[in-house]
């Protein structure tokens, strides 16, 4: 009997140590590139050895970016023992030196695979493979796994995405989990104790009705998010060409106020000034990495002009006005009332104690300081940009 008990408690703790996510991962949104939304199907060794230096020499390395994700289309096959087969004419080394020469930069490194049978371009997916699969990546040195929901059929989302969560913890090597199953079974209920970051919507294209159609999808998320778990409004396409660079000032700034993965997906080697300081902008990315990790909330929602505030550390918070329209408009923003406005776990409350000249009001974009002539000014904000404040307490 009481080798009975013994041998049910080791399976419980057994169970209980298996069944986990890893911890101290992905603290603050996970920031890199990935392949997918410029390069699509088109992967090889040379474009992410390519695309690793260039994150290292433009300074992206330095702004915060860390992962290299190669995204689908890398494996062709799996062989006689169920072994996940990379392409070799386009990976001639193998995938453990692609992996190697990423950390050789001090980067870290990402792949993608899926909880169905085939992924999205019809490579062999994960299904029935999770367990080796992780311990295959795990050898390889893979840092980040980005797991996608095609060809999944009947599959349950919250046991399928589970199931990959515990291979890759018993393979024992810290992997960041990005779920991929599109919002499709609303995961903000379920992903955090499954995965890093889960996306909330089916895939962004390269314009601004795609990049604010996802945003607008955001609203109500903002509870689930907190360190080590993150909604995913899907990767950035500032500097692939299809949205002006005043939509690529607003598409980046909106991300840094949810509180998104930060995750490029542009040719880091060709990147134009105001792209750079665009992806740079280590003042908005330090709104996004906050050590608090709270994702923005709609303050104020008129339609076309909306007021987002994100609370950060130390009593700080950034405060993001948009202007959604194609008009310009001209805007009377009450500084006082903002700086009054705090963020409490059932919603907005205004503390009359704290006043205005607690803080040091300062614009994300200019790079500056502002003087109020009158707490409330009046504030133009032309068609499709946001302004970005942080509130720094004195
Ligand atoms: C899905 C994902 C995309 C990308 C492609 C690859 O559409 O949502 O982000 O990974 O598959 O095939």
């Amino acid at each position: 009997m009481k080798k009975l008990f013994l041998f049910v408690a080791m399976i419980f703790l057994f169970a209980g140590l298996s069944a986990q996510k890893f911890d101290q991962v992905a603290m603050t949104p996970p920031m890199g590139w990935n392949s997918w939304n410029k390069y699509a199907c088109n992967v090889s060794e040379s474009l992410i050895i390519g695309m690793a230096d260039a994150m290292v020499s433009s300074g992206m390395k330095d702004a915060g970016y860390e992962y290299i994700v190669i995204d689908d289309c890398w494996q062709v096959s799996r062989d006689e023992n169920g072994e996940i087969v990379v392409d070799k004419d386009r990976f001639p080394h193998g995938m453990k030196y692609v992996a190697d020469y990423v950390h050789s930069k001090g980067l870290k490194f990402g792949i993608y695979s899926c909880a169905g049978s085939l992924t999205c371009q019809r490579r062999p997916g994960g299904l029935g493979h999770e367990y080796q699969d992780a311990r295959t990546y795990a050898r390889w040195g893979v840092d980040y796994l980005k797991y996608d929901w095609c060809n999944s059929s009947t599959q349950d989302a919250k046991s399928s995405y589970t199931n990959m969560r515990d291979a890759l913890y018993a393979a024992g090597r810290p992997i960041v989990f990005s779920i991929c199953e599109w919002g499709s079974n609303k995961p903000w209920e379920w992903a955090g104790k499954v995965g890093n970051l889960w996306r909330t919507t089916g895939d962004i294209s390269d314009s601004w009705n795609s990049m604010i159609n996802i945003f607008e999808q955001q609203k109500d998320l903002a509870r689930y998010a907190g360190p080590g778990r993150w909604n995913d409004p899907d990767m950035l396409e500032v500097g692939n060409g299809g949205m002006t660079t005043e939509e690529y000032k607003t598409h980046f700034s909106l991300w840094c106020m949810l509180a998104a993965p930060l995750i490029a997906g542009n040719d880091l080697a060709n990147m134009t000034p105001e792209i750079k300081s665009i992806l740079m902008n280590k003042e908005l990315i330090a709104v996004n990495q906050d050590t608090m990790g709270r994702q923005g909330v709609c303050y104020r929602d008129n339609g076309d002009y909306q007021i987002w505030i994100k609370p950060l550390a130390n009593k700080d918070k950034a405060v993001c006005l948009l202007n959604k329209s194609d008009e310009k408009k001209t805007v009377l923003v009450d500084f006082e009332l903002l700086a009054q406005t705090s963020r409490g776990r059932w919603g907005f409350g205004a503390d009359k104690e704290i006043k205005l000249g607690d803080f040091i009001i300062r614009d994300l974009w200019d790079h500056k300081d502002l003087t109020l002539k009158d707490p409330a000014t009046y504030v133009e904000l032309l068609p499709h940009t946001v302004k970005v404040y942080r509130f720094i307490k004195k």
